[in-house]
């Protein structure tokens, strides 16, 4: 693989990256592209051989399936098959949420290639809100799949330079279009109808769309998880997102009990001298996710830079403090418990 190339993607920029990246996925190969949840690492979602290379890239297994993105709403219709029955509750999400951090698992479309949802019947789409991407995804006319640029199971990059870290020299092209707006990775859901009642909403990962703004549209019910299952959403491994340096969340600081001589890096939340956390040891370097504010948007846009930050410090083990479980702060908590699950 010859050397990954950086393209900037600012306004006067934006024109010949979105021509370079066009080339290169109409030449059958991959791309890391800016979304505003997380780069992603993009191919041809109908070209089967490009698709091939994300999974060689990332080093991820044939049995997760990628999300496909599209241009337009109206492109829904080419990559699935929306059922009667539900075709009025996604039109009020696609309404209200797109294009935006939400993924609708639908039937797959035929056109779809079956690598791209490893061989489910269903496919998982969304249409990114980042002006880069979606310039790029109109002009290639084509649906685009993309995982997360990241090597499978690490922490998923928020900045082009956390990409060159996962897959510098792996893929030829990163388009920088500065930090993601979102942080994390977009909420994914599907729908199972009701008669005479509104949709049960399967929540299959927590995102920026909070169940709070679901709710207007259907009842929440989170997927369990069963140990030794095949995963529902087959990347939600239990261990995911995770740092080199092991990762503790510590539910509560009495819990903590550092072993003599060992390096400890603390992953607070508001990053506060009052806080439980901060005068519980003497750390070797503090990372706050919204310092002062504890704004939790802040702290989903700081959360993955800030493990790449601590997993970069030379630690023994990062401790990590919960936010509050409210809002956009599910989606943090479930990347910190999979961050710090054994591996
Ligand atoms: O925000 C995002 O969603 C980012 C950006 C790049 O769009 N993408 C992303 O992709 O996070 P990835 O591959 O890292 O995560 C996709 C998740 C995986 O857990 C995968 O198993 C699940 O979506 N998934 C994909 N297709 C599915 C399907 N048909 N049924 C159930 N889960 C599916
Ligand atoms: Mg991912």
């Amino acid at each position: 693989m010859p050397e990954t190339r950086i393209v900037h993607a600012a306004d006067d920029e934006m024109k010949d990256a979105v021509r370079a990246a066009c080339a290169l996925l109409r030449a059958g190969e991959i791309a890391a592209l800016p979304t505003e949840t997380v780069y992603g690492l993009a191919a041809d979602a109908l070209n089967p051989a490009a698709v091939a290379k994300v999974f060689a890239a990332k080093q991820r297994p044939s049995f997760d399936p990628l999300i496909v993105h599209i241009a337009s709403r109206g492109d829904l219709k080419t990559v699935a098959i929306v059922p009667d029955d539900i075709v009025e509750t996604v039109n009020q999400l696609t309404t209200a949420f797109w294009p935006g951090p939400l993924t609708l698992i639908l039937p797959k479309h035929p056109d779809v290639p079956d690598l791209v949802t490893s061989g489910l019947s269903t496919v998982a789409v969304r249409q990114s809100a980042h002006p880069v991407f979606r310039a790029i995804n109109k002009e290639l006319g084509k649906p685009i799949a993309a995982p997360s640029a990241n090597r499978f199971g690490r922490i998923s990059p928020t900045s082009a330079s956390a990409v060159m870290k996962e897959l510098g020299g792996r893929i030829p092209l990163i388009v920088d279009a500065g930090a993601c707006s979102e942080g994390v990775e977009s909420t994914i859901i599907s729908i199972e109808p009701r008669a005479g009642k509104k949709p049960v909403f399967h929540l299959h990962r927590a995102g920026p769309v909070t169940k709070e703004q679901l709710q207007d549209y259907g009842k929440v019910e989170k997927v369990r998880e069963k140990p030794g299952d095949l995963p529902h959403a087959p990347g939600q491994l239990p261990s995911h997102y995770a740092p080199l340096t092991p990762l503790v969340l510590l539910e509560k600081p009495e819990d903590f009990k550092p072993e003599p001589g060992k390096k400890y890096g603390l992953l607070s939340y508001r990053g506060e001298d009052d806080g439980a956390y901060i005068t519980l040891h003497d750390w070797e370097t503090v990372e706050s996710l919204s310092p002062g504010s504890g704004k939790l948007a802040e702290a989903a846009i700081r959360l993955f830079f800030v493990m790449r930050l601590l997993d970069e410090a030379g630690l023994d083990a990062i401790i990590a403090e919960p936010v509050s479980e409210t809002g956009l702060g599910v989606a943090i908590m479930d990347r910190l418990r999979r961050a710090s699950a054994n591996r």
